[in-house]
């Protein structure tokens, strides 16, 4: 009755069952499990954060893993057209496209930080970012601020058009499978490394030690948050991962192997990136000035660091680069379906525009747009805060809304039954939209804990 509305059918190209899983896990272990995970699980309680964090991706995160992945897989379109395909109701298709902005706002920043792991990469290995007594704060602060970023940023377009490009099964999915089993050789690697540093313990404890004085409904949110992020959720990616998914695959144990994928992976960066600055006498610091700062010094001073320092930023780029090629992948995907561009055609065009949306974000880490601030936040932060607060936790909270009330069949999808799928469907319906609207009033500040 409805053309538009017509199931396009199995896709042509698609994952085989482990390749979707290690694009998914490739997906979610990124820039977050590296520097943000491992920082806030030491500020917030240790290991009782890291209990609070499970909790909270079991609650929450996964019922909207699996949720996505249905979505996708139910619709076979894309982050927009498979919420439409589904009810038939055009309205779904206007609020699904929301994801695909947020696709291309989070690629901007997240594309100019894989930039610099590249730098840090070559820099490392080559023994230029590896000499003692350098002044690593300062070294970090020049390179941002020039203009050699916009360089990494684009190869980092490059690589990432290239794998789309190529497409599914040739591309995302060989790509996935050759990077995220080494990865996890170089992280065991490094860890062993850092835990036989001499004063390792002080990191593993400032980890760990679990002090559930520190709990509070802050940290509480900041767990939700975090697994939001963490498992590349909101914004359309495991959406549109689903929509290639194969109908014999079961979505509910591909959920469970991505949770413990994404869990395993942080737990290992922190058990690495905290015994090696305690052992240098540094302090644990977040985001950039862990990675970029506090971690090149630590490196400088150990033996073979040119080695150990190149490892670590490799693995760091890799994390990103499985990424970005997810979150590039929605907007490709948004394209060949709504405007009938080719493959190719999409990586080439979504992957420039891409790096000219980075280009404001690039040049203000102190660079010469520095001096634009919005709320005393850089074009880089805002970008930032925008998606990771506002735009994702309104994408999840679509999903949850979609699922719980507008999508009458979705047990058949998900394939769940009996009590599994009544506890899902009640998270799903109550409490993750609560907690979600918690998280979202809590970052911009109308709710004060
Ligand atoms: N999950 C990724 C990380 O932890 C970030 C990401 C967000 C990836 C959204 C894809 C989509 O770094």
């Amino acid at each position: 009755s409805n053309p538009g509305s017509a199931f396009p059918g199995p896709k042509t190209d698609g994952f085989s069952k482990s390749g979707f899983i290690l694009a998914a896990i490739g997906s979610s272990v990124g820039l977050g499990n590296m520097w943000k995970f491992p920082y806030i699980t030491g500020k917030y309680g240790g290991a009782a954060f890291f209990l609070l964090f499970i909790i909270c991706l079991i609650v929450v995160g996964l019922p909207i893993l699996l949720a996505e992945m249905a979505i996708g897989r139910g619709g076979r379109g894309n982050a927009a057209s498979s919420l439409f395909n589904i009810t038939g109701k055009k309205q779904w298709k206007w609020v699904g496209a929301i994801s695909v902005v947020t696709s291309f706002l989070i690629m901007s920043y997240y594309g100019v930080v894989a930039g610099w792991t590249l730098h840090y990469t070559v820099g490392s290995f080559s023994g230029a970012l590896n000499k003692p007594g350098t002044d690593y704060s300062a070294t970090f602060t020049a390179f941002a601020g020039g203009y050699m970023p916009l360089f990494w940023q684009a190869v980092v377009m490059l690589i990432t058009g290239v794998i789309i490009a190529k497409g599914i099964s040739g591309g995302i999915e060989k790509f996935n499978k050759v990077l995220i089993p080494g990865f996890l050789i170089i992280l065991v690697i490094l860890m062993i490394r850092a835990l036989t540093l001499p004063g390792a313990a002080a990191g593993v404890e400032f980890f760990l030690a679990p002090d559930f004085s520190k709990l509070s409904a802050a940290s509480a949110l900041t767990a939700l948050g975090h697994a939001f992020f963490s498992l590349s959720l909101g914004m359309g990616c495991m959406l549109t991962y689903g929509s290639y998914v194969q109908k014999d695959q079961s979505l509910g144990k591909a959920t469970l192997a991505i949770g413990a994928g994404d869990l395993i992976y942080a737990f290992i960066a922190g058990m690495i990136i905290f015994p090696t600055i305690f052992s240098y006498g540094m302090k644990p610091e977040a985001g950039v000035g862990l990675a970029f700062m506090a971690l090149p010094a630590a490196f400088a001073q150990m033996p073979f660091g040119f080695l150990f320092g190149g490892l670590f930023f490799l693995l760091l780029a890799i994390a990103a680069l499985t990424s970005c090629v997810s979150i590039l992948e929605v907007p490709v995907a948004y394209a060949m379906g709504e405007w009938k561009w080719s493959r190719k055609k999409a990586a080439v065009i979504v992957s420039v525009a891409s790096f000219i949306i980075g280009v404001p974000a690039a040049l203000s880490v102190g660079g010469v747009l520095s001096f634009i601030t919005f709320a005393d936040k850089s074009i880089f932060d805002l970008f930032d805060f925008v998606t990771s607060y506002i735009l994702m936790p309104v994408g999840g909270l679509i999903v949850t809304i979609f699922t719980g009330y507008a999508w009458k069949r979705a047990g058949d999808e998900v394939g769940l039954s009996g009590w599994w799928y009544r506890i899902w469907m009640f998270l799903i319906r109550y409490i993750a939209p609560i907690l979600i609207i918690l998280i979202f009033l809590y970052s911009v500040g109308l709710l004060n804990l």
